[in-house]
């Protein structure tokens, strides 16, 4: 497996394979790689001849007053982890690779930015937005994959590829969970053992609604309701929103009817928790 730290030498790998007439996989993530990550490494490697992983935490996608001097790392098991998986490369640049001292380029879609996660994390998806465009241009693969555990980021993507006529086919992956419902994510490592399990106040209110949906119930407030509910009744969580959009704008539905996500995000002491359901349900 390639480890590869500047851009360059992507770009000559990448063109090598292009001319042996490969398929190119990207899985790009943030590092602290969980069994969520590996889903998305295990498909591209099923679906493409080379595969891509990039390891970067990229500093454009948090706030001021976020985790990034905090988020967890462990640059060894990743690469591991990644060669374990059967990646061909992993690209994992410093950050002033990716952003020069004179940088000043946006990109950004900022209705879709506003809304859901982007109310309380204003500079987040414009941060995503830029980043990915500059992985996928850096690596420019015929696939790139991502994980429906951060849905809204993917239809942000999907409307962004779309918008500029990417020339990439963007995978949504399901999510991967604990045995007991909690969404893998990096952040869970914040949690102390009380808090982790009152974080499953989250799926467990995202299940509970799931399952009226099951049942046939389509009303978007019947629906939010069961998951205001559960989270109300844990005293650790404090609810951030809990909202049903349809999928192509990310506008807020009455009734869950064509493509709709039904997506909440939760504080448990100091981290920010999100999951989502997809209707119509698989
Ligand atoms: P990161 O949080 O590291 O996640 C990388 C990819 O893994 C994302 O597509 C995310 O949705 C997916 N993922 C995380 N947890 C998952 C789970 N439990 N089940 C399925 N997929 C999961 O998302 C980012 O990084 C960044 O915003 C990035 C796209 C890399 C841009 O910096």
């Amino acid at each position: 497996m390639e480890i590869l730290r500047e851009i360059r030498p992507v770009r000559d790998l990448v063109g090598g394979w292009k001319r042996e007439d490969k398929s190119v996989a990207l899985v790009p993530t943030m590092g602290y790689l969980h069994e969520g990550h590996a889903s998305l490494i295990k498909k591209a490697r099923a679906d493409n001849d080379k595969v891509v992983v990039s390891v970067f935490l990229n500093p454009a996608q948090f706030g001021p007053g976020e985790d990034l001097a905090t988020y967890p790392r462990d640059w060894d098991r990743d690469a591991a982890l990644c060669e374990s998986l059967g990646a061909d490369a992993v690209f994992s640049p410093e950050p002033a690779v990716m952003y020069p001292p004179s940088f000043e380029a946006e990109v950004s879609v900022p209705a879709l930015s506003r809304v859901l996660c982007g109310a309380s994390r204003p500079v987040h998806f414009k941060g995503v937005c830029l980043v990915v465009t500059k992985l996928l241009n850096i690596v420019s693969p015929r696939r790139a994959y991502f994980g429906l555990k951060d849905a809204q980021q993917f239809f942000i993507l999907r409307r962004l590829a779309r918008d500029l006529d990417l020339d990439v086919e963007l995978v949504p992956c399901p999510i991967v969970r604990e045995p007991d419902g909690l969404a893998l994510s990096s952040r869970n490592s914040y949690l102390s053992p009380v808090e982790r399990t009152a974080a499953l106040a989250l799926s467990q209110g995202l299940f509970a609604a799931r399952r009226l949906v099951a049942d046939g119930e389509t009303g978007a407030r019947e629906i939010l309701e069961a998951v205001v509910r559960t989270i109300a009744a844990e005293p650790l969580a404090r609810l951030d929103y809990a909202q049903a959009v349809e999928t192509a704008t990310l506008r807020p539905v009455a009734r869950l009817e064509g493509e709709c996500l039904v997506a909440a995000a939760m504080w448990m002491g100091r981290t920010r928790l999100i999951d989502n359901f997809i209707h119509p349900l698989e």
